[in-house]
């Protein structure tokens, strides 16, 4: 039997970002546990997430001086609805804080025959998911065709590179640094990778790794990696525009996209929020489970110790400190 406490740490965001987000912009604080309504479970929470799009709610959307809202693996430790018991795994919206009290149906199980319980908040959940929508249904790649990923060897990027060199693309990666370079070739399977940091112009480097061009773009970071780009697609070429992280901290103007480029190669720009997506989600796992479990699909995790380490893990995605899906464990698994 969990005991169950009376109080819990929560990372609450004090003060809103203007540009780079810092530590500063986060407290932590102990807060009382209130006791179950019914339909409610308690979650001792053990990994918790660092996402890009957390930037974004923290100049609109979360509350000041209210605990970070983001995805969570934890264990339930007091139920108050029939769904849940104490000792199950679950994963939801949790937060940035020691235990959680969340509505029954906003959870779910998470079944540790699948692989390791951090892979329901990364390759096997929402992360996983919005690679293969992005890759397969948008970019959908042909055999011998050119497809160049940006954040190549992050969370989401690791997984969209390897589903297109599956579907038998040649693939290119983007990525900041020589180790995540090597990374992208050697551990994940590209065929080439590029360090936009270091391959000015970029558009340059594109093109001697591209020489048939580009037939397919999986877009993490936009701004001026997404207009080299642009500049080496081909004729009815597809982006997959999955996220513009260089533009979230508000850092220089946003250059606009070369859109008579575009015109001019009539390509198609798609923009998806996964969000919309969820009712995919158990079709995705039954796919994506045999791919990882197979070794097709190999995933890496950037895990940090330490709940007092989650700020500091967050404000490190701009620095590209990550290499693979950022999480932090704060408590044991059972
Ligand atoms: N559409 C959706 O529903 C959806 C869902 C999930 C995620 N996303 C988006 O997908 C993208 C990747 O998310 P993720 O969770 O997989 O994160 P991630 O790629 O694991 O981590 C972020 C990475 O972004 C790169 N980065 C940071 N600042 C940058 C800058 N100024 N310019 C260029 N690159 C920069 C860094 O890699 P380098 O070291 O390589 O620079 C960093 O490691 C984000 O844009 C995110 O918002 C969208």
């Amino acid at each position: 039997m969990s005991t169950i406490p009376s109080e819990k740490q929560c990372i609450l965001l004090v003060r809103r970002p203007e540009a780079m987000v810092e530590e500063s912009c986060f407290s932590s604080v102990s807060r009382k546990i209130a006791p179950l309504q019914a339909g409610e479970v308690l979650v001792r929470n053990i990994y918790l997430s660092c996402d890009p799009y957390l930037r974004l709610r923290m100049t609109e959307g979360f509350e000041l001086g209210e605990p970070i809202v983001a995805r969570a693996v934890g264990e339930v430790v007091s139920s108050a609805d029939p769904r849940f018991s104490e000792g199950d795994l679950v994963w939801g919206f949790l937060g940035w804080e020691t235990y959680t009290t969340a509505r029954a149906e906003s959870l779910f199980l998470v079944d540790p025959e699948l692989g390791p319980v951090t892979h329901a908040i990364s390759v096997r959940g929402m992360i996983g998911l919005t690679a293969w929508l992005g890759m397969l249904d948008i970019g959908a790649p042909l055999p011998g065709e050119t497809v160049v990923v940006s954040s190549a060897v992050g969370a989401v990027g690791s997984v969209a590179g390897q589903l297109a060199r599956l579907a038998g693309a040649r693939v290119v990666g983007i990525a900041g640094g020589s180790k995540k370079v090597r990374h992208a070739i050697d551990v994940l399977g590209y065929d080439d990778a590029i360090d936009y940091r270091a391959e000015v112009p970029l558009a340059e480097a594109l093109a001697a790794a591209c020489p048939d061009g580009i037939d397919v773009y999986f877009d993490n970071v936009g701004g001026s990696v997404l207009n080299a780009v642009i500049s080496q697609l081909n004729m009815r070429s597809r982006l997959a525009m999955c996220g513009n992280v260089s533009q979230y901290n508000n850092e220089g103007a946003d250059e606009g996209i070369g859109l008579s480029q575009m015109l001019g190669r009539q390509a198609t720009m798609t923009w998806f929020a996964i969000n919309d997506h969820m009712h995919r989600l158990p079709e995705f796992v039954t796919r994506m489970a045999p791919l990882i479990a197979s070794g097709r699909i190999v995933y890496q995790e950037h895990v940090t110790q330490g709940f007092d380490n989650v700020p500091g893990a967050f404000c490190g995605l701009f620095r590209g400190e990550n290499l693979g899906k950022r999480l932090v464990q704060i408590s044991d698994i059972p």
